[in-house]
This record gives C-alpha cells, structure tokens and sequence, in this order.
C-alpha cells in the first residue's frame, strides 16, 4: 500500500516525526520532490537530528530509504548528511538514489543567492539551490545524477553546462569558484554515492507489487507548491501529493493513504502572504515556546493562529485520507485559541485561499474557542486530554472535513496519540 505523508501548511509541520513514527512498520520511504530544503526533525532513540536529503526512515534498520527521480541532490551535502549519521551510530546502509535524480551543483547555491539579490521582493529562500537547479531541470540544461557514472560523458555533460551557466552570467566565475575545484569536490563525492545510485523502479515496482507499506515522504507544504501555493513565494516542485506519482515512480492509482501533516497553529518561514500571522505576544510566546526556528538556516518561523481555510483547500487538492494534528502541546497555556474559518476582501467572503497578490489583503475570519492549561506532553490517548483541547481537536475536524487519526504532544516519537 502507498502512504503518503504531506505538508498541509507552509512546511515545518513535523512531517519527520510523523515519517519516523510510520517507517517503523513501513518496508520503504521515498522522497519524491524537494531537496536540501528540507529540514525534517526526528527525536528517538539516537538523538535529535536534522534530515536535508536522507527520508526521515533511515532510523529503522529494516526499511529500504529511497531519494527519488523527482529529488534533487547535492552530492556533497548527501556526503557530509551520511557521514553525520554515521558518527552518530547509524549505519544508514538501506538507502538508494534515482540514477535520473538532479544534481544539484555549487553554481547553483550560488545562482540562487544571485536571484534573490536581483528580484524586486525577494522569495526567502533557504539558498540550498533548488529553484535554480529545478529550472535547469525543466530547461533541459540539467544533470542526471546516473549520469556520474560514465566519468567522461560526465565531465563533457558538466563542462558544457558550466559554460552556458558563464555565458548567462558572467560574473560567475569569480564568486562560484573554478571548475576544477568544484570538478575535484564532485568527484570526491562520487566515490560515496555511485555505490547507490541505481534505477530504482523495479525495486519500487516490487514493492508496490508485493503489498508492501511504502511511505512516500513530503517535503515542504502545499501553501508553497509550485502550482497552488502562495506563488511567486514558494518553492520550485508540487510538495501536494499529485507529485508523488511523477517524483517516485508509481501509478496515481496505487497510492491508498494520504496523511496530511498540520500543527495546532501556523507558522511560515520566507516572505509572502501569511493571514493569520500574529505580530503580536501571542505570536512571539508560540514562536519561543514551539521552538520555533528553521531546521534548514535557523531563521525564525513567524507564528500564527491555525488556518483551517487553507486546510480545507489542501485537503481538495491532497485527497487526505487523515490528518495527523502536530503540537498541540504548545497551545496549553492560552485563555482561548482562534482558528481561521475564511476570509474577507473588499467585502468579500472567500473559503479558499487566493493568489497571493489577493491574498496579502485578505482579512481572516475567525472562530474562537476556549483555551486549557494543563500540560498536554503525557498523555497518550484521546480522552487523557482536557475537554477544551478536545473540542478544539474536533472542531477542527469539523472544519476540515477530515478525521484526525493523530495528535502529537510532543517532538519524540512516543509522544503521540493514535485514535481509532
Ligand atoms: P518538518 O520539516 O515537517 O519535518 O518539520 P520540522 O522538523 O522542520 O519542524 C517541526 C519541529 O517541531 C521540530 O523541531 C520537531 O522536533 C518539533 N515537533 C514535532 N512534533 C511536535 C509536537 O507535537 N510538539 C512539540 N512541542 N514539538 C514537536
Ligand atoms: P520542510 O521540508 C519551511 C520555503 C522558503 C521560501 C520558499 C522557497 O522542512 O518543510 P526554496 O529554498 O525552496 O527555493 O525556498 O520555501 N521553504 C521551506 N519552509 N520548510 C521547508 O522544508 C522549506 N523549504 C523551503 O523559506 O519561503
Ligand atoms: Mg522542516
């Protein structure tokens, strides 16, 4: 069976914890788009790590780890994530990557610094090089990480690609370093990865085939998909489950469960529309009290109430199966909590979020619930939680339309409630 697990905000949902918890009855994990952008958190029995590029079920020995076709890669960051593992006591050795994933190239990072400098307002970006190495994807000027394997197509392929990227900026080569260096780096790299790189499709095709849980991992949220996020801020791949497909490999109609993963309240990182912002205490308590901070380039993530119009608009475009609901922990403590039923422009209402350039003036309509106080980070079932908590729990799933099979109270992995 394939079982997706989505952003269903603007990432940061905890899509790691929920991938971690999963993959311990999965045979498999694929990332199937994004790359080094990811910043997917886990907290077990080996410590706390930061995820980029590696999916979040590299902590079960038993489950084959896949960085799909729709991936793009860093060869030298997977290196230095695989070595991190490793020194930690992970063995990480269940993982393959698409012989056709991108590459994502130091011209890139370079190129995506480069972009946001000359932009009227800038996207935010985490500066990883994915948008820049997307495009050369989509305009054909890419490379395939299988293409590694031949060492002189390979340097033929890469010079090419270098000296378009000279011809469309010139000032290049003095701020990304020369070739050779950035040649010796890759090569370097090679010797790790090669070992790994494969066509990953039989071995996704017996899966599929043999009635295995295959867990397809998200990145990102659907509020900065490509297509029906908040565009131009977001990101350059479909993070909505559509993408699965496409970036793993697997016939749309063999994918059986969607989880949408979405915390208790909103939070954003990168510039762009975000309604429910609160710049205000109760925005700055969430933000020092859910720890919130980026996993990928420490940024602090703005804060604000849970949004259950924009919800409702991934939960169409996504087909969630269930809703796993992330820190609820950290609403404990409020008089009362707000959750986003719609918006107003120019007089008005709107159930789904807009394009962006209407969006940014939006007015939230909000409901308002009573808050609870008790500390929520113990229990582990249903009805352990106070009332208040559980009406916000079920009003949200009113809202959605959508059952929340999960509640998480906390980032480890057996802080987390399972409802039948
Ligand atoms: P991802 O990118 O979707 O995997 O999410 P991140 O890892 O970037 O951000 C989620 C953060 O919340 C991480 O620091 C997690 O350890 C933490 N976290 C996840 N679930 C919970 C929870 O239920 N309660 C609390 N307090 N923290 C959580
Ligand atoms: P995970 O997988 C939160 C945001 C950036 C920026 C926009 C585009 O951990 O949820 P990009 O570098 O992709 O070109 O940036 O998307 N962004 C993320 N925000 N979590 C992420 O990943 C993100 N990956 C990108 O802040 O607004
Ligand atoms: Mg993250």
């Amino acid at each position: 069976m394939i079982h997706a697990v989505v952003g269903a905000q603007y990432g940061d949902e905890g899509k790691g914890k929920m991938v971690d918890y999963f993959a311990g009855q999965a045979d498999m994990v694929i990332r199937y788009q994004g790359g080094g952008n990811a910043g997917h958190t886990i907290v077990n029995e080996y410590g706390k790590f930061a995820l980029h590029l590696v999916p979040s079920g590299i902590f079960h020995e038993g489950t084959m780890c896949v960085i799909g076709t729709g991936v793009v890669v860093h060869p030298m960051n997977l290196v230095r994530e695989l070595k991190m593992l490793r020194d930690a006591g992970i063995p990480a050795q269940n993982l393959v990557i698409s012989e056709r994933a991108h590459l994502v190239l130091p011209y890139h990072i370079w190129q995506d610094e480069y972009e946001e400098q000359i932009r009227s307002r800038k996207v935010g970006t985490t500066k990883q090089g994915i948008g820049p190495a997307y495009q050369d994807k989509a305009g054909r000027f890419g490379l395939q990480i299988g293409e590694m394997r031949d060492v002189q197509h390979f340097r033929e392929r890469l010079t090419a690609a270098w000296e378009l990227k000279l011809r469309k900026m010139p000032g290049l080569a003095e701020v990304a370093g020369s070739f050779d260096e950035m040649w010796d780096e890759l090569m370097a790299a090679r010797e790790v990865l090669l070992p790994l790189v494969q066509d990953t499709l039989p071995l996704i095709r017996d899966a599929v085939r043999g009635g295995k849980h295959v867990l397809l991992e998200g990145q990102l949220g659907v509020m900065r998909d490509l297509d029906w996020g908040v565009y131009p801020f977001v990101t350059s791949s479909n993070p909505i489950a559509g993408a699965v497909a496409v970036g793993a490999g697997v016939p749309p109609t063999a994918i059986g469960r969607i989880t949408g993963i979405t915390k208790a309240y909103t939070t954003a990182v990168g510039e762009g529309p975000f309604p429910t912002q609160l710049e205000d205490e109760i925005g700055r308590w969430l933000q020092e009290k859910g720890g919130e901070y980026g996993a990928t380039t420490g940024r602090p993530r703005a804060c604000g109430w849970l949004d259950a119009a924009a919800l409702r608009y991934g939960a169409w475009l996504n087909g969630y199966t269930e809703l796993a609901l992330m820190k609820l922990d950290v609403l404990s403590g409020l008089s009362e909590v707000r959750i986003c039923t719609g918006y107003e422009l120019n007089g008005q209402q709107h159930a789904w979020p807009l394009p962006a350039w209407q969006y940014e003036h939006v007015t939230p309509i909000y409901e308002t619930l009573p808050g609870w106080r008790e500390d929520i980070s113990d229990c582990r079932h249903f009805d352990d939680l106070p009332e208040n908590a559980r009406r916000f729990v079920e009003r949200v799933e009113a809202l959605t339309e959508v059952k929340i099979r999960y509640i998480s109270v906390g980032p480890r992995r057996e802080q987390t409630i399972e409802r039948t």
